[in-house]
């Protein structure tokens, strides 16, 4: 089933590419450490800037000194410009969200370098977190222009203050009844983890950030393709995504979204002659501004939701709060592949950084070099699929008042006549 539409293609054998990526392996405690100053001396920093800076930040990071300073390279133009100084009209901008897997980011930079066009977009490339590992690879794409923001309110860039953790934070069940302590319990009764917190707001910081703040992207009202630092994308992974994109108002007029990976990240695909509208999935998928729009506008839902995975919160507050099925067009056969075996999902809780055994074996077929979806296909629909919906609850670890204020604050940032925060 898998081989059938090579065979269409008079290709006799199909040609397996077998990469086998051998990992860099870096000191845990190295990768574990996220710097919170003291590492980004490169930046000067005079009074007069350094106080334009600060106004530009919400209140909770005013005067922590990382924060002015990411703030301060997340102005500096997109890398490569020399390279490659134009963008093509009709791209679909790629955001690469990343937090301190090292090993994995690595895997997905390299998969990216053999990507088809790639070369005419702009990547952004959004950090939860300053690490000299993940800078380093950073620094080593040469293949398309590429901008590096970080947030300034990761909760690892602050030492002893919210988002980061503070003395007086309750730890334990019950604390909020015995002590003084500062902090609001999830409808589980814990209380809040940084660590676990920074996922959603790296989430919901990058979306605004990219679709209503940055310079580089605000003005684009195409699609805008999402991808994370453990996704594999194979070399039609770029061509697929402008395919199906502006296949979808004929094919799907209906579908929110174009995904390069089904909804079952377990799955590869059917491999049938034909197109699928299914439910959202979370890897590679991407939207124009006009959903981010409708996203927006559910701000309170996303906010107060108690789930600390982003992901949970869109399928089980955001999307069916649209009031029509939330599709997205992909093609039959993968395009990105989520290899990392660990990581902070559902009901997993607190268990750090993991690294398997330090190789990813991914197979690249010769129908997965070029554009496999077409345009004469139909689309089958997939309905009724499990998964998170309405009524689901959540998994907690989003109940702190401050978290869900920090939340509200990152929607409204860019919009200053709507902003909860006083002048
Ligand atoms: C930044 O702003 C805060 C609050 O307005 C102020 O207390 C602090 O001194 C400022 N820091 C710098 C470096 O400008
Ligand atoms: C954006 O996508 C939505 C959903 O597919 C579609 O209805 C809308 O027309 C698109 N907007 C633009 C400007 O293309």
């Amino acid at each position: 089933m898998r081989d059938v539409g090579l065979c269409r293609l008079g290709i006799l054998f199909a040609i397996t590419v077998s990469i086998v990526l051998m990992l860099v392996s870096v000191p845990r405690t190295a990768l574990n450490r996220a710097s919170t100053d003291g590492d980004l001396d490169d930046l000067d920093l005079d009074k007069d800037l350094e106080s334009k800076l600060n106004a530009s930040l919400l209140r909770v990071a005013r005067g922590n000194k990382m924060s002015l300073r990411l703030q301060r390279r997340n102005l500096l133009p997109p890398r490569n410009l020399d390279l490659f100084p134009n963008l093509a009209k009709d791209r679909v901008v790629i955001v690469l969200y990343v937090h301190n897997r090292a090993q994995y980011f690595q895997v997905t930079v390299e998969s990216l370098s053999k990507v088809k066009g790639i070369s005419e977009t702009l990547l952004v490339i959004s950090h939860d977190g300053y690490f000299e590992e993940m800078n380093k690879i950073v620094d080593s794409i040469k293949f398309c222009q590429v901008k590096q923001i970080f947030s300034p309110y990761s909760p690892h860039v602050f030492r002893a203050s919210f988002p980061g953790v503070t003395k007086n934070d309750c730890k334990n069940k019950g604390d909020e009844a015995k002590t003084h302590c500062q902090g609001n319990p999830d409808q589980y009764g814990n209380h809040r983890s940084p660590k676990i917190v920074s996922l959603k707001h790296h989430w919901w910081w990058m979306m605004n950030t990219v679709w209503d703040g940055l310079e580089e992207t605000k003005d684009h009202n195409g699609h805008v393709l999402f991808i994370e630092e453990d996704h594999f994308l194979f070399p039609n992974a770029y061509r697929n995504i402008q395919a199906l994109t502006r296949l979808k108002p004929e094919k799907c007029p209906d579908c929110f979204a174009a995904n390069l990976a089904p909804a079952d990240v377990k799955s590869r695909g059917e491999g049938f002659d034909s197109l699928v509208a299914e439910r959202m999935g979370n890897v590679g998928y991407s939207f124009n501004r006009s959903v981010w729009e409708s996203i927006h506008e559910k701000t309170r839902e996303f906010c107060f939701f108690d789930d600390y995975n982003w992901d949970i919160t869109m399928w089980a507050t955001v999307f069916p709060s649209f009031g029509s099925p939330v599709y997205t067009l992909r093609g039959p056969r993968t395009s990105a592949v989520h290899f990392g075996k660990c990581g902070l999902h559902q009901g997993r809780g607190d268990e750090g950084d993991c690294i398997d055994n330090g190789v990813v074996n991914i197979d690249v077929k010769e129908t997965d070099k070029a554009v496999n979806v077409k345009e004469e296909w139909g689309v089958r629909v997939l309905k009724h699929q499990a998964g998170y919906k309405a009524g689901f609850e959540g998994w907690g670890g989003w109940g702190d008042e401050r978290d869900r204020h920090l939340c509200l604050d990152f929607a409204t940032m860019y919009h200053p006549r709507s902003s909860s925060e006083s002048p």
